[in-house]
């Protein structure tokens, strides 16, 4: 009985901690992403996802990457290789080999693209999507320009949101033959978590 209650305790304590994002924020997963179609400079991305206290993306697993992805084809956000995609966090700038900025950890899911990265002038890396490979990365100019995506940790609270946040929107994604929400405890029916 004790732990029955125990169990409901929980429950409905989960049930009223809601997760929040940052203005302009999206929730995918744990995690929340601003994006913008404009296409910047590496520095130009950096610096926009530094004003708004976020980092910019790099993929950690298969399924972060695939929720990205799919997020990014329901906002019409150019993917395709090689002269469309999105910025990410890796760059070789002043260093001897890809790390992740700022902290310059190590890549922590490292899907180069065959033969990537190779161009030693190409020292800024960003993700397209390729038909046999899914999405990728690859090295580049820091001075080309791609669309931008930030990422940060959602913020579970109870009660209500604090002024610069918002409750996390709920989206209804399709991965291979299955529907989910980006809140893993729902479930996707008729396009609606
Ligand atoms: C990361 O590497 C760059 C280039 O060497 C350096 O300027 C920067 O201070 C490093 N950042 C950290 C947090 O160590």
């Amino acid at each position: 009985m004790a732990l029955l209650l125990g169990s409901l305790c929980i429950l409905s304590l989960l049930s009223i901690a809601v997760a929040y994002c940052p203005m302009g924020f999206a929730i995918l997963g744990s995690k929340c992403y601003y994006v913008s179609k404009n296409a910047v400079t590496w520095q130009e991305a950096e610096r926009i996802c530094r004003s708004k206290d976020s980092q910019m993306l790099v993929f950690n697993d298969d399924q972060e990457r695939m929720l990205v992805r799919n997020y990014l084809k329901t906002l019409a956000i150019p993917l395709q290789c090689w002269y469309s995609g999105v910025w990410t966090a890796i760059n070789e700038l002043d260093k001897k080999e890809f790390l992740v900025h700022p902290l310059n950890t190590s890549i922590p899911y490292p899907i180069w693209a065959p033969g990537q990265p190779d161009k030693p002038e190409q020292q800024c890396v960003s993700t397209c999507e390729l038909t046999t490979d899914g999405m990728i990365y690859h090295d580049y100019e820091c001075d080309a320009k791609y669309s931008v995506v930030c990422q940060t940790d959602s913020i579970y609270r109870v009660g209500p949101p604090k002024n610069s946040m918002q409750m996390a929107g709920q989206l209804c994604f399709q991965l291979n033959n299955f529907f989910y929400c980006t809140m893993m405890q729902q479930s996707c029916q008729g396009g609606n978590c």
